[in-house]
């Protein structure tokens, strides 16, 4: 095949150790957009996405759980599988790093490097940081510092990466463009990390076992990053012997990574270097995509500030009530499309909120596109219930579109038409050249822009031409006006469709039919969707059935999501308690005795099996806040060891929040997530009720941070 041909792209693969959130999905989504592009631009595409399973972080968290990492594993990678399904994203394939494929890759790459004299066996003592998985450089006892997470001295026999022999050839690679790395300011972030200086990078471990073990010295196991890197190739065959050497395998080198801001340094530092060491192609672009935040920080699980996709699906969903479940899950999921991609300039980080996201719901889809959809068809109905008639438009074949769009404006018959032709003039290019220069810069936000200020022409045009005016007048030249007009926004409506199309393809689905043009999906795959030439709205083109595409949103809609995410944690608290109701041990049936009440009952006793439930954990404090308007709440973020999470503690009466931080505390680690002001409280701190100020359990030995009492 020739690589004009194809494009492989590939989102970061999603750690399972917490449940997808909107900050997951917007990698996903994305990826989605350029594939469908791509698609319709009639290349062969593979777009892979999946689960990362492997290493400590995961191996805990199963642990914290109470289940086997594999069967951990099953739940939250399947829970990602079925989010992906429900928004109707379009990967080709899903990898597991549990796989057998996987596993065998891996091993073979391990082998292939160390064959070629790149891993060697050494002692290293450094502190490791188990939220990043990586040695970072840090003095013993101090935090992270990419992610200021404690990290833990770590002294062990390990394979190494001969890394640092890899500075100059990553520069050149760099510098060259060969790895592209965009945008420019992750490149130099690359680029000085590099500078920088390399040392060896430690590529197993033994202290642990959750992962792929290495060849022949099956007591160690691969790193975490190695092993999840390799994705990219083994979900392509690398690995699969039956598939050769692959160098010349179909997809591989992979053209797009696209990847979180924060991981951007292992897609292009280690990871070109492993496949120079084994002598494979390099990928062709890093792409990275700032965070979502959510009051004012990254969304993230330890700071319990997540949105629920699922959330955004059920209640735009829920605004079309006449559809099955599951196109109304697809109906919200393009409303979250558009949102997030017309909202953040990609690249930088950018704030969610469910205000922003039902204003621009109601202004550009309700108000700009659905409303000129809307009115357009209604009059084309009305008017020319058969189609249009053959003889205008006809005029306009094998032109483009802002051509098109100036020859029946400059026309003569036309009532005050200047403005706008001169509006017209001024553009240098057509439409859907500056709509597919930004998407290949992956600029979707100024892409929808160039769109939505075409939609706005087009309303313009409309009400100088006011064709429900004209549709009340007998005279030919008032037919031909109405007709041209409405041709003009339909043809319009076509081609603002199409460019759509991979932004939201379910409504643009609906559109399509409505204008009578059949499956927009078959019209993507036969090249129908590309080189829009005015015209294509063809005389005689029946539309099909009308209804709204984007109803109007209520502000009440704004509360339901708020409620939505409450009760989801309010939900798991009753479902918490439902679970603890049922196991305590039934009280024995007494028969009180005449007088007595019968609340006097035995006291009940719980069993050694029901104190196994409650896991409680050493955790130290590492930020601890006021909250407004809470006089007893403090918000803390306490370290697991194994995770960061925000827990509230009604304790702010008796302690300073200064007093707290470095602290070591008791928590009830898997006590239901709940809301208070708003905020999610991942736990509960452990106290003495002395009836006055609450005396925190503690420790006088030094204990490791996530220690399980017993
Ligand atoms: N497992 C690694 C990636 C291995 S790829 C070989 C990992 N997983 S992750 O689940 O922590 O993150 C996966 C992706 O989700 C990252 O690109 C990350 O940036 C993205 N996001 C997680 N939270 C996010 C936001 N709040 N906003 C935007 N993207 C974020 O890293």
């Amino acid at each position: 095949m020739s690589e004009k041909n194809k494009f492989y792209l590939t989102t970061p693969i999603y750690y399972v150790n917490a449940r997808p959130h909107i900050g997951h999905a917007y990698s996903t989504l994305v990826c989605d957009v350029i594939a469908r592009r791509r698609r319709l631009l009639g290349e062969e595409v593979f777009f892979l996405t999946g689960t990362d399973e492997h290493g400590q972080k995961i191996e805990r968290s199963a642990k914290a759980a109470g289940v086997a990492p594999l069967q951990f594993a099953d739940q939250v990678s399947e829970q990602f599988k079925g989010l992906w399904q429900r928004m109707g994203i379009t990967n080709d394939d899903y990898i597991r790093t549990t796989e057998p494929r996987h596993v065998k890759g891996v091993q073979k790459l391990f082998t292939t490097l160390r064959d070629k004299g790149f891993i060697y066996k050494d002692t290293y003592t450094g502190q490791y940081c188990i939220s990043e998985e990586a040695f970072v450089d840090a003095a013993p006892g101090a935090p992270c510092p990419d992610c200021g997470s404690t990290t833990e001295t770590v002294s062990e026999e390990n394979y190494y990466f001969k890394l640092s022999a890899f500075d100059k050839k990553l520069i050149a690679l760099i510098e060259s463009n060969e790895l592209l790395i965009e945008p420019a300011g992750a490149r130099n972030e690359v680029l000085s990390f590099i500078r920088g200086g390399l040392k060896d990078l430690s590529v197993s471990r033994t202290s642990f076992d959750w992962g792929i073990p290495v060849p022949g010295d099956e007591k160690h196991v691969i790193y975490v990053w190695l092993d999840a890197l390799a994705n990219y190739m083994t979900a392509v065959g690398y690995g699969d012997d039956a598939k050769g050497d692959f160098k010349d395998n179909k997809w591989w080198p992979a053209d797009l990574h696209l990847v979180g801001k924060e991981i951007t340094r292992f897609h292009c530092v280690y990871w070109p270097a492993f496949l120079m060491a084994a002598g494979l192609p390099m990928p062709k672009r890093v792409v990275a995509n700032g965070w979502l935040l959510f009051e004012e920080s990254k969304m993230s699980k330890s700071r319990g500030n997540i949105v629920r996709t699922e959330t955004i699906l059920d209640a735009f969903g829920a605004l079309k009530p006449e559809l099955p479940k599951a196109e109304q899950d697809l109906f919200g999921a393009d409303v979250l499309r558009y949102f997030l991609l017309r909202e953040i300039p990609f690249g930088q980080d950018g704030s969610f909120s469910f205000d922003a996201l039902v204003q621009r719901y109601n202004s550009d889809l309700a108000n700009g596109y659905g409303n000129l959809v809307s009115r357009t068809m209604t009059m084309i109905q009305s008017n020319f219930p058969e189609g249009f008639n053959n003889i205008y438009p006809a005029r306009f074949s094998s032109v483009t579109v802002a051509d098109g769009l100036n020859s029946v404006l400059s026309d003569q018959w036309y009532v005050g038409v200047s403005e706008s032709d001169e509006t017209l003039s001024q553009q240098e290019s057509s439409l859907e050249n500056d709509v597919d220069r930004r998407l290949t810069n992956y600029d979707f936000a100024l892409a929808i822009r160039e769109i939505f200020s075409f939609i706005g022409q087009i309303d313009g045009f409309m009400s100088i031409n006011q064709p429900w005016k004209l549709a009340k007048l007998e005279d030919e030249q008032s037919r031909i006006t109405l007709e041209t007009t409405l041709y003009v926004a339909a043809e319009s409506i076509r081609i603002i469709t199409a460019l759509l199309y991979p932004v939201m393809p379910y409504a643009t689905a609906q559109v399509w039919k409505q204008l009578g043009l059949g499956d927009i999906e078959v019209a993507a795959k036969n090249g129908k969707l590309k080189n829009l030439e005015w015209g294509g709205l063809k005389p005689r083109t029946k539309l099909g059935a009308l209804g709204p595409i984007f109803p109007r949103a209520d502000k009440g809609i704004i509360q339901i999501m708020n409620e939505m995410e409450v009760k989801n944690s309010a939900k798991a608290v009753e479902a918490a308690l439902v679970e603890m109701a049922a196991t305590v041990a039934p009280a024995s049936p007494v028969t009180p005795a005449a007088g007595e009440a019968a609340e006097a009952a035995e006291p009940s006793f719980i069993s050694i099996d029901d104190f196994a439930k409650v896991e409680l954990r050493v955790a130290k404090v590492l930020v601890a806040e006021r909250i407004p308007k809470a006089d007893k709440l403090l918000r803390l973020e306490v370290d697991l060891g194994y995770e960061q999470r925000q827990v509230l503690s009604g304790i702010a009466e008796h302690y300073a929040p200064e007093d707290l931080i470095g602290r070591k505390v008791v928590i009830v680690a898997n006590l239901a997530p709940r809301k208070m002001r708003g905020l999610e409280s991942h736990g509960m701190i452990v106290a003495a009720d002395t009836g006055e100020k609450p005396a925190l359990a503690t420790f006088l030995e030094d204990v490791p941070l996530g220690t399980r009492l017993k």
